[in-house]
């Protein structure tokens, strides 16, 4: 699939079009003002299947026709949806049993979008008719560039409970298990009388009288994944066939439970992702830093496209603030700085009806007077200036396990010892510490392949198997440092506790045995010591019996665990294997990862302000320093470089960065030159350009 991969001029730049909401009038209009805001790439037209073909058998192609050709005599290229993501009402009407179900065996009717069933053969047959329509017909297009499969897989329709669904499950267990007692041993069905005799007698786990196994729980949200990646790939096949050198890719959402995106990205040869970080949520740039990072690890470091963000406000959380003057520009050039070679937007002209009329586009209801429209064009003309970095590669040295079967078993309801602890808001607050100390994270597999890093840090990995135990130890071995956070090495794939209990595979790379979990209720805390100063634990705690040469780094100093270990720490190898059995606190947190990066060799940053993020890409010849002020309040950087500001086109020399609020640079120079390094806060204001404190910091 190497070498499938976008052809633009520079930067993508531009988004989603949906010309079949507006009279023909309009388009010009539309093009124009792209032209004017710099625009090069549209996504089109995504939910339009209805348009495209009104009657079964019967297309309407020349709307598209026209556009298209509109749009690329203006040198605007297309990433060409599919369309398969709205199947027309007519499709559902003849083939009822194509519409989902949830778990209470209530059929979900149409009305909105994804009203399918990802099983069902007579969705797949239609979506890979369509596909293939629209290959053949568009696929020599020279605007055409880019398949965009389908739309967010699993937005609205991730899991499904109907009889087709029940069927097809029954056959993915019968590839997984072979024979009926194999799939009853792992299921451990002999625990409350589970035991089945025959594959026709298993279904969903449907809403049920009590506790449901959690073995088939977690099958059936692998199974989930798998359905839905067996649908995109019909019409990966499809086209890869029909245009087998146009890239294709489906649009994800960022860190997202349903869908195992190792599985997906692998089948694509572009991964792109759909970003809306919550302008209400001062914190939200450090979360879209660790959802940018799994974007650019899915495929080994290739760069990626932010697909979808929204211009300003969206309209589909309680209370939809739109961002800021500057903000838009400013999460843009963060995507890129993680490795995006563009910034596409949902969408492009604002809505007058439907569900998004309120969402806020490019062209806002005011047209071209509307203050997206203002600064979309500014940020246009910026890209063009950003065209070098285009192919260039981001550096991280630590990395972040993501593991989708440890995210689905720990959030299996009502068998856990406590719900409280959430792998999702585990990843992000081990994230958080590692991006406030100054690092850009990867996303790996707990398998690995980890060359190239010095650290791999895992907030949880509930479900170990022995690939992964023995990856993490190799790495250890040959001097890494790897840090594993609580609840990790529980279980194996088929969720049986690991013989000799926690952390199983693990027990011997950490030098911990847990003999029971401790976890802590709603507002209690524990007293910890960490490296001398006082912290607190919540959520989570465990009572750890360390072998004789593990260090203790940490230990609990109130309740029943008083004077036990918490954070320990030992000689693996060349290298060290931390164990944190608890939810520690912020501050806490950083402080020991701080510690186990500087035995990693890593050079924490904590010099730099906090609203500062400062990002790396190179391209071999030349390294691309992202400065990014993510605080609304201006910031002064001390600049001990000799550098070129891309944005700016002006020269830096061992002098001062101002950056206004919500303001960024990108300084570029040969890459011999320790460029990052070189920005740091002035020792004589540091304090005065710190953000106040944030909500999770004491
Ligand atoms: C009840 C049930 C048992 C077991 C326990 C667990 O007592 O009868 O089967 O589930 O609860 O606390
Ligand atoms: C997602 C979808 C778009 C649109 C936006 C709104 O990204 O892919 O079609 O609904 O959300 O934010």
């Amino acid at each position: 699939m190497g070498g499938r991969t976008l052809r633009l001029k520079g930067l993508a730049y531009g988004g989603d079009y949906n010309p079949d909401q507006w009279p023909e009038e309009v388009w010009s209009e539309d093009i124009r003002l792209m032209s004017a805001a710099g625009v090069n790439f549209v996504t089109l037209p995504v939910f339009s299947w209805p348009r495209l073909e009104p009657r079964p058998g019967q297309y309407d192609f020349d709307w598209l026709d026209r556009i298209i050709d509109m749009l690329w005599e203006a040198g605007i290229a297309v990433d060409l949806a599919t369309a398969t993501a709205t199947p027309p009402a007519w499709l559902v009407r003849e083939h009822p049993e194509m519409l989902p179900w949830n778990a209470d065996g209530v059929r979900l009717e149409f009305g909105s979008r994804q009203a399918y069933c990802p099983s069902s053969p007579v969705f797949r047959e239609h979506v890979a008719g369509l596909a293939r329509v629209m290959a053949e017909r568009y696929g020599t297009h020279p605007a055409v560039r880019l398949w965009h499969v389908s739309n967010e897989y699993g937005d609205h329709v991730a899991r499904c409970w109907c009889p087709v669904s029940a069927a097809h499950f029954r056959r993915w267990l019968q590839d997984r298990y072979g024979s009926i007692d194999v799939l009853n041993d792992a299921w451990g069905t002999s625990c409350w009388g589970q035991n089945y005799i025959d594959w026709g007698h298993i279904e969903p786990p449907r809403t049920s009288m009590g506790p449901i196994n959690p073995a088939q729980q977690l099958d059936f949200e692998r199974f989930s994944s798998d359905a839905l990646l067996e649908l995109f790939k019909v019409e990966v096949d499809v086209l890869h066939e029909v245009t087998p050198d146009l890239p294709v890719t489906t649009n994800f959402m960022s860190m997202f439970r349903e869908l195992d995106y190792w599985d997906f990205a692998a089948a694509e040869d572009l991964v792109t992702d759909d970003a809306y970080p919550d302008p209400a949520d001062r914190r939200s740039h450090i979360g879209a830093a660790l959802n940018y990072g799994l974007m650019r690890s899915l495929k080994g470091g290739a760069p990626w496209l932010l697909l979808e963000q929204a211009p300003s406000a969206v309209s589909w959380r309680d209370v939809n603030l739109p961002k800021a003057p500057g903000q838009m520009r400013l999460g843009s050039l963060q995507a890129i700085a993680h490795g995006s070679d563009g910034a596409m937007v949902f969408q492009w002209r604002q809505a007058r009806f439907g569900p998004e009329k309120f969402h806020s586009a490019m062209v806002g209801h005011r047209g071209e007077r509307s203050r997206t429209f203002q600064e979309a064009s500014s940020l246009g003309a910026e890209l063009q200036r950003l065209a070098p970095v285009k192919g260039s590669r981001v550096r991280a040295e630590v990395a972040l396990v993501v593991d989708w079967d440890s995210w689905w078993g720990l959030s299996a309801p009502d068998s856990l010892p406590s719900l409280r602890l959430d792998w999702a808001r585990q990843a992000r607050t081990w994230h958080a510490a590692l991006y406030e100390l100054g690092h850009t994270v990867d996303v790996v597999q707990a398998s690995g392949p980890f060359d190239g890093y010095r650290m791999i840090v895992v907030p949880n990995l509930y479900l170990t198997t022995p690939e992964q135990a023995e990856a993490l130890a190799a790495f250890a071995s040959s001097g890494g440092v790897v840090v594993v956070g609580p609840f990790s090495g529980v279980v194996d794939a088929t969720e049986k506790v690991h013989d000799g209990g926690a952390p199983g595979l693990l027990r011997e790379l950490l030098g911990v045995e847990v003999d029971e979990w401790w976890p802590i209720s709603d507002d209690d805390r524990i007293a910890l010591a960490v490296e001398g100063g006082p912290a607190s634990a919540t959520v989570w705690s465990e009572w750890l019996e360390v072998a004789d040469d593990v260090e203790p780094v940490a230990e609990y100093l109130d309740g029943v665990l008083e004077g036990r270990a918490a954070v320990t720490r030992r000689r693996h190898g060349e290298g060290r294997a931390w164990y944190i059995s608890a939810c520690i606190d912020p501050v806490a947190l950083k402080s020991v990862l701080g510690t186990a990066a500087d035995e990693a060799g890593l050079k924490n940053r904590r010099e730099l302000p906090e609203s500062v993020e400062v990002v790396t890409r190179s391209d071999g010849d030349a390294d691309f320093v992202f400065v990014l002020n993510h605080g609304s309040s201006p910031t002064t950087l001390a600049a001990q470089v000799d550098a070129v500001d891309l944005l700016t086109g002006t020269s830096i020399r061992d002098g001062v960065l101002d950056l206004p609020g919500f303001g960024a640079a990108v300084l570029t120079a040969p890459v011999d030159v320790a460029l990052a390094r070189g920005i740091r806060t002035p020792l004589s204001t540091s304090s005065a350009h710190t953000e106040p404190d944030q909500e999770a910091r004491r």
